[in-house]
C-alpha cells in the first residue's frame, strides 16, 4: 500500500535513499572501495564499442551511462531510443556488445532491439528491475536494480537505481581497461557511497521545492537546461513534468540555447537550470546569464559553491549537497522528480495513473 503517503509516486520518491543504498551495495564493496561486478557476458577490454538501447526515462539513464562510460573507460558508446535503434539498421561491430536498460523488462520496442542485437551477434547485458522479466531472461546477462516494485507510472526510484548500476559499470569498465587507477576507483566509489545520504538530505528540501512548484504550476511552458551528464537529467525533468502535470516542457543542452530556444525566453517561461559547480559550471552559468538578460526567470539547482555566482541573476537558487561531478546526475534527478510531483498535485492530475500512459509499454 501507500502507507502514509498520498500517492505511490510520493512513497517511491521517499525510497530513494534506501534503494540507492541497496543497489550500490550490490555492486560495490564499501570496505575496499572497489566495484564488484558479476561475470559479464562480454569483456569490456575487447569490445570495440557499446550500444545502449532503452525507452523513455530508462533511455535517459542510458544517456548518462554513455557520458560516464566514455569518460571513465574511454570506450565509445552509441545510445539510442529502442524505437529508432531497431529501424536504423546501424552497422554493428564484430565482437560488439550492448546494454539495455528497462524497469519492467517488458517494453516492446526494447525487446525487439534485444532480439535484433543478438541476431547481429552482439552480447547483450540488461539492467532491469524485474528479475523474472522477458528481458532479464533473454539477455546474455542481467544486472538487477534493487528498486523493489515501482507502481507509479512515472519512474522515480527505478531511474536513480539504473543510474547507480550504470555508474558502477562505468567504474568497472574503467578499471578493466586501465583507464582508472585504484585511487580513482576509490574516489569514485566513495562519491557513490555518499549518494544515499545526500538523497535523504535532498528529500528534506521538500518545502523549498513545493514553493518552486507553485511558480511552475502557473506556467504554460517550462525549459530545463543542463550540460554534460546533467543534460539527460534536464530531459528527464521535462519528461516527468509533461508526463504527470501535462505542462509543456523541454529539456535542452545549455549550450544549445543560443541556437534556437532562446527565442522562447520571456517572463512567462520558467527556466529550470541544473548547474552544479565543477568544470562545466562557468559555461552553463554564462548560458543562464544570457537567458536572464532576456528576461528569463532562472530557477537554479546548484551547490554551495555555485549558489553565490548564480544568485546574482537567478530568481531562485535551491542549494543541493556538494556531491562532485560524477555523482551529480543521480542526485539532481531527485529534485526534478519532486518538482514534477508537486506541480502535478497542485494541478490535481492523476499522479500515479497519468492519462494515456501505461506502466509498461508492451505495444510497439
Ligand atoms: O519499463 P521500462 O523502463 O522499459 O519503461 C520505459 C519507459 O516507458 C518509461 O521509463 C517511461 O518513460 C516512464 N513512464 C517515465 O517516467
Amino acid at each position: 500500500g501507500k502507507g502514509n503517503y498520498r500517492h505511490f509516486m510520493e512513497k517511491e520518491l521517499h525510497e530513494h535513499p534506501a534503494v540507492l543504498g541497496d543497489t550500490l551495495r550490490q555492486y560495490l564493496d564499501p570496505k575496499t572501495l572497489e566495484v564488484r561486478l558479476p561475470r559479464l557476458p562480454f569483456d569490456p577490454v575487447r569490445v570495440p564499442r557499446l550500444t545502449i538501447s532503452a525507452c523513455g526515462s530508462a533511455f535517459l539513464a542510458g544517456m548518462v551511462g554513455r557520458y560516464w562510460i566514455e569518460q571513465l573507460a574511454r570506450l565509445p558508446v552509441d545510445a539510442d531510443v529502442a524505437s529508432e535503434f531497431r529501424y536504423r539498421d546501424p552497422p554493428l561491430p564484430e565482437g560488439g556488445a550492448a546494454i539495455l536498460v528497462s524497469q519492467s523488462g517488458e517494453t516492446a520496442d526494447n525487446m525487439a532491439a534485444l532480439r535484433l542485437l543478438r541476431e547481429a551477434g552482439q552480447k547483450v547485458l540488461s539492467v532491469v528491475n524485474v528479475p523474472e522479466s522477458s528481458m532479464a531472461r533473454e539477455s546474455d546477462g542481467a544486472l538487477l536494480t534493487v528498486a523493489g516494485p515501482e507502481i507509479g507510472v512515472a519512474s522515480t526510484k527505478a531511474f536513480t537505481a539504473q543510474l547507480a548500476v550504470l555508474a558502477c559499470l562505468a567504474i568497472g569498465f574503467g578499471r578493466a581497461r586501465r583507464e582508472l587507477s585504484t585511487l580513482d576507483e576509490g574516489r569514485l566509489t566513495q562519491a557513490l557511497l555518499e549518494v544515499p545520504g545526500h538523497a535523504a538530505a535532498i528529500l528534506e528540501r521538500d518545502e523549498q521545492i513545493k514553493t518552486l512548484a507553485a511558480e511552475v504550476a502557473k506556467a504554460r511552458d517550462v525549459l530545463f537546461l543542463g550540460r554534460g551528464s546533467l543534460y539527460p537529467i534536464a530531459l528527464e525533468g521535462a519528461l516527468k513534468l509533461k508526463e504527470i502535470s501535462y505542462i509543456h516542457a523541454e529539456g535542452y543542452a545549455a549550450g544549445e540555447m543560443k541556437h534556437g530556444p532562446i527565442a522562447l525566453i520571456d517572463r512567462e517561461v520558467p527556466v529550470i537550470a541544473l548547474c552544479p559547480s565543477g568544470p562545466l559550471f562557468e559555461k552553463t552559468a554564462s548560458n543562464l546569464q544570457e537567458a536572464a538578460a532576456r528576461g528569463g526567470r532562472i530557477m537554479a539547482f546548484t551547490d554551495a559553491e555555485g549558489a553565490g555566482p548564480l544568485s546574482r541573476f537567478a530568481e531562485r537558487v535551491i542549494e543541493m549537497p556538494h556531491a562532485g561531478d560524477f555523482a551529480a546526475p543521480i542526485l539532481y534527478a531527485i529534485p526534478v522528480q519532486l518538482l514534477a510531483y508537486h506541480v502535478a498535485v497542485l494541478k490535481g492530475t492523476d499522479v500515479d495513473q497519468p492519462r494515456n500512459l501505461a506502466k509498461s509499454v508492451t505495444v510497439e
